[in-house]
């Protein structure tokens, strides 16, 4: 099994940006924390992050058809992408979206998300170890209990 990583706009700056609210943890120790988990899971990843909106949607159309599901930080993007939001419903592939910070206790602007209809699920607010969690369920997800 194959899954996608995508790391949105501003988030290539962890460790540094903002750290009482994102987190010391840097972009790549959180990749590698990911590639671990992924190896114990059985899993292989694709990591990508760009900056820009299209760069994402190229590789999420690119990418997606190997992979059996996404994980998505959309960064700012998140609310108000609806071309992110299309690229992401197309592949059809299960979606999940997550934030470092709790973006329901921050600004009103961050409450909205144009991500979160077309995804299984959103975590919010457990900082990088909310990637590992989208991890193992998107791993483990068609496993019996
Ligand atoms: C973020 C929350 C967004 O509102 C913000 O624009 C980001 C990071 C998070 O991970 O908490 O860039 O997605």
């Amino acid at each position: 099994m194959r899954i996608l990583i995508v790391h949105g706009p501003n988030l290539n700056m962890l460790g540094t940006r903002e750290p009482q609210i994102y987190g010391r943890q840097t972009l790549e120790e959180i990749n590698t924390a990911l590639r671990a988990r992924a190896a114990e899971l059985g899993v292989e990843l694709e990591t990508f992050q760009s900056n820009h909106e299209g760069a994402l949607i190229d590789a999420i159309q690119h990418h997606a058809p190997q992979c059996a599901g996404i994980i998505i930080n959309p960064g700012a993007l998140t609310h108000y992408s609806y071309a992110l939001r299309d690229a992401l419903a197309g592949t059809g592939k299960p979606v999940i979206e997550v934030h470092l910070s709790n973006v329901y206790a921050r600004e009103p602007f961050r409450h909205h998300s144009v991500i979160a209809p077309i995804a299984v699920g959103q975590i919010s607010g457990l900082g990088w170890r909310g990637y590992l969690l989208a991890l193992e369920w998107l791993a483990t997800r068609n496993t019996a209990l």
